[in-house]
């Protein structure tokens, strides 16, 4: 199991100058943070590095500037919001305004670690990315994975490496293509993943159901049908709910018929949901396992016509007596939305840098930390 080095490897550090590498890319709507989940996750350790006499310097990214200043990305938002809860900690601007940053330029990172003694990378969810802040400092500062990043590889490697069992995944989103190597990841370690979202129409055309409307990845159908004929321990929707011709997503007052199907979807209509038995089946699952991991809504929940089967299943892992774990990103948002986040075990502040860590057991920061990466 990955390992890194953590805090207490960092000792002494009274009068010391640290830079933390935080991931503190929040969402931001008319410059108000709609949550803050990921600059809390640092607090403990920004507070153990403070109480072991260290003066701390934070840095991050924010949203996908094009490496230069845009006053759209500016982290004021983030500043004053750190400022209440961690007085005392400065903010770097935004890392991603100098293309050094994503282009990994070693003179980028000489400039960034410029008068500090040491380095903390507490970034979990952009540490599957090999820009300069993530690894280039512990190339040349004492470096150590913060609290909050030590959890993440414990918990996410934790399921890689010794799960109890029955380990029940369950994934959803859009995408085949994006999942496709974690599925497989995760069909190696889980007993079973059980899949819904918009991925499971290409499953459901692999097996030979018409898919109407509903998103549906052509060129990925002949690997879902070889992960199938493979006998891989998949399970898919037995229902749906679907929209009928002329819905509009999101738009409930554009009419539209809301009905629910089996497995086969008409010309004109679209599946945006797991339907009422998939919900309870994928309940079942979740409840009868005793680990569970969670990436990807089932339905387009944004939508309350189409929000149940993610509803169902975010109150299975909450009452389920399983270790849970919930991917970062819309899952995570999902629970939030429902008031179960207090009732999961895990909730990962990383989505594509979880399902990162879940298939390949490592990435690019955890290397660096380890004095271990390489560009490749
Ligand atoms: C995220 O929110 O996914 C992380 O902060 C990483 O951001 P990125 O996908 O823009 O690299
Ligand atoms: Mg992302």
């Amino acid at each position: 199991m990955t390992t890194v080095p953590v805090l207490e490897d960092l000792l002494p550090l009274e009068g010391k100058r640290v830079l933390l590498r935080a991931d503190f890319n929040v969402p931001v709507h008319d410059g108000q943070i709609t949550d803050d989940l990921r600059i809390k996750a640092a607090l403990p350790t920004i507070a153990w590095l403070q109480e072991h006499g260290a003066t701390v310097v934070a840095c991050t990214h924010f949203g996908r500037p094009k490496g230069q200043p845009d006053p759209k990305y500016d982290v004021a938002p983030i500043r004053a919001r750190l400022a209440e809860l961690a007085p005392g900690v400065e903010l770097l601007d935004n890392l991603r305004f100098d293309a050094g940053e994503e282009g990994n330029d070693p003179a980028f990172t000489a400039r960034l670690i410029e008068g500090f003694d040491a380095y903390v990378n507490d970034a979990f969810g952009a540490s599957h990315r090999a820009h300069a802040s993530i690894v280039g400092p512990p190339q040349h500062l004492p470096s150590a994975a913060g609290r909050l990043l030590a959890k993440e590889v414990e918990v996410l490697g934790g399921l890689r490496s010794q799960p109890n069992r029955p380990f029940v995944a369950v994934l959803g989103g859009s995408k085949v293509s994006d999942k496709l190597k974690v599925i497989e990841a995760l069909l190696e370690v889980a007993d079973e993943v059980l899949i819904g979202g918009g991925m499971c129409f290409t499953f459901l055309k692999a097996q030979g159901h018409q898919v109407g409307s509903s998103l549906c990845e052509d060129d990925m159908v002949p690997t879902c049908k070889a992960l199938l004929d493979a006998g891989a321990a998949i399970r898919l929707p037995s229902d749906v709910t679907a929209l009928g011709p002329g819905g509009e997503i999101g738009n409930p007052a554009a009419g539209g018929d809301v009905r629910q199907l089996g497995v086969n979807v008409p010309d004109g209509w679209m599946g945006l949901d797991i339907g009422p038995g998939s919900s309870a089946d994928f309940a079942d699952a979740v409840l009868d396992a005793r680990t569970v991991f969670w990436n990807g809504p089932m339905g387009v929940f944004e939508d309350p016509r189409f929000e149940a089967g993610t509803r169902t299943l975010a109150e299975a892992v909450a009452d389920s007596h399983a270790f849970t774990v919930v991917g970062g990103g819309d899952s995570a948002a999902a629970v939030a939305q429902f008031g179960l986040a207090s009732r999961i075990d895990h909730i990962s502040t990383g989505g594509g840098a979880s399902l990162e860590l879940l298939e390949l057991g490592d990435l690019p920061g955890l290397a660096a930390l380890r004095g271990e990466w390489t560009a490749s």
